[in-house]
């Protein structure tokens, strides 16, 4: 089992780093709210440290073994919160070898006295003449054979709880079941999509958040389309793009695809004609061309290479060593946040998608590379509505419209010249950026 497939069951959000030696790792996490919840986060990793083993690429079972990174500012007052977990820790183990250690001695004494009481009774009945020495012999001999499957029960009985324990665990996670299905009376739809979406008035808020993230969100995105979207972080922009594939329900309104409901459509069918790329990219450890080729796995190496030429990725692919068989991923050769935001960006354009959202996927590449991909983005041989966060203006100023979302409200949206000419935000961020007056 692969070590990131184990941690992330557990429900723990972090990355993964290979140490050289191949089989230790550090993690980093990320994304935890509270002090409580990244303790919560350690404390699992702790268990799963001492309860997992990982099958390692030749075979072999390794315990997992990972040291836990910390990349926060507040680094003294985690070190006192982890201090004090581990004296607990410590502290339980210890009562728990105070408790044998206080019991062992009895419990031995005893065991032990047992055959000098066997003897002396044994002995008196012999003399007594009740017990002739071959039953004597028989019946001690038993008892011994008897002994040392009755220690080992209790050794099972503790790994019995142990098992127990864990297998809880692990069916918690086997037998959950998504909250996001499709409908019994889901519409059939086997067909290309032609690309609209839709947002109306949709209101939304996450199930463990305590007030909305976005609020009344209108727009329409016609088939072909390009639609921008900008705003600070934080204000909503992936919440948004997430309700397209129906990973989320909106709370209040619909969110449509050409013309349908989401929510009234098959998962399947819907998904199938929406390429995504993330915010953070995840790629599979498995060949570079593996990763492109993920989401359809009948695509020739020519188109492989066409895709990777569309994201600017196909230079440096070429560059590597191994070329498309280059390994990525977790045990891969590691890339920069530009090489692995085209290489996500390729796997979304190889889909050949009705829709293409792309979540701040040029932000780690640079101006020249991003421009390339603009052109090509333009240039694709299928039809594709573009869905596009982004920061840069050169990446948004060509879109059909822009809508900048502020504290998950729509608060402008039309073309560049339209945004420029009314002074608000998107102004200011033009002058921002380009460092001049308009
Ligand atoms: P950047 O990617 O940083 O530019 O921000 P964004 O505009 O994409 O913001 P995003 O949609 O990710 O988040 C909007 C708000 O929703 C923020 O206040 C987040 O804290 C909150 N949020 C994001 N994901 C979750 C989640 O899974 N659960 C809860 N409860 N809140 C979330
Ligand atoms: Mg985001």
């Amino acid at each position: 089992k692969k070590i990131a497939d184990i941690i992330n069951n557990f429900g723990i959000k972090s990355s993964i780093a290979s140490r050289q030696g191949g089989d230790e790792f550090v993690l980093f996490l990320y994304g935890y709210d509270s002090e409580e919840e990244l303790m919560k986060a350690i404390e699992t990793l702790q268990y799963i440290q001492s309860n997992s083993k990982a099958t390692l690429e030749k075979g072999l079972t390794v315990p997992l073994r990972f040291s836990l990174g910390y990349a926060i500012a507040k680094e003294d007052y985690e070190i006192e919160k982890f201090d004090k977990c581990s004296v607990e820790f410590s502290q339980t183990n210890k009562k728990t070898a105070l408790t044998w250690i206080s019991y062992f001695p009895y419990i031995e004494t005893f065991a032990n006295l047992m055959p000098i009481v066997l003897l002396v009774v044994g002995g008196l009945f012999i003399m007594n003449g009740q017990l002739t020495m071959g039953e004597y012999v028989a019946f001690s001999s038993l008892i011994w054979a008897v002994q040392n499957p009755m220690r080992m029960l209790g050794n099972i009985m503790n790994e019995f709880q142990r098992f127990s324990a864990a297998s809880e665990k692990v069916m918690e996670i086997y037998y959950s079941e998504p909250k996001i299905v499709d409908k019994p009376e889901a519409l059939d739809l086997p067909r290309r999509f032609r690309g609209k979406v839709e947002f109306k008035n949709v209101s939304f808020q996450y199930e463990d958040g305590n007030m909305p993230v976005l609020h009344n969100i209108s727009f329409v995105a016609n088939p072909g389309e390009t639609i921008a979207i900008m705003g600070e972080t934080g204000c909503g922009k992936t919440s948004l793009i997430q309700l397209i594939p129906r990973f989320y329900e909106p709370t209040e309104g619909e969110v449509l695809v050409d013309d349908i409901n989401v929510n009234d459509m098959k998962l399947t069918q819907l998904r199938k004609n929406i390429g995504l790329a993330t915010q953070d990219v995840l790629l599979y450890s498995d060949t570079i061309d593996g990763n492109i080729a993920y989401g359809d796995s009948s695509l020739t190496k020519e188109e492989v290479e066409k895709f990777a030429k569309y994201s600017a990725a196909a230079k440096f692919i070429t560059k590597m060593p191994e070329g498309y068989d280059t390994i990525v991923g977790e045990r891969g050769v590691g890339l920069s946040g530009g090489q692995k935001q085209r290489i996500s960006l390729a796997r979304a354009l190889a889909v050949k998608p009705a829709i293409l959202i792309l979540d701040d996927t040029t932000s780690a590449v640079d101006m020249e590379t991003e421009k390339q991909i603009q052109h090509s983005l333009n240039e694709l041989d299928f039809p594709c509505t573009k869905i596009i966060i982004a920061q840069r203006i050169s990446t948004t100023k060509f879109a059909d419209k822009i809508l900048i979302i502020q504290d998950g409200r729509i608060s402008e949206s039309g073309t560049h010249e339209e945004l420029v000419a009314k002074k608000g935000y998107y102004h200011s961020l033009v002058q921002l950026q380009t460092g001049e007056e308009v």
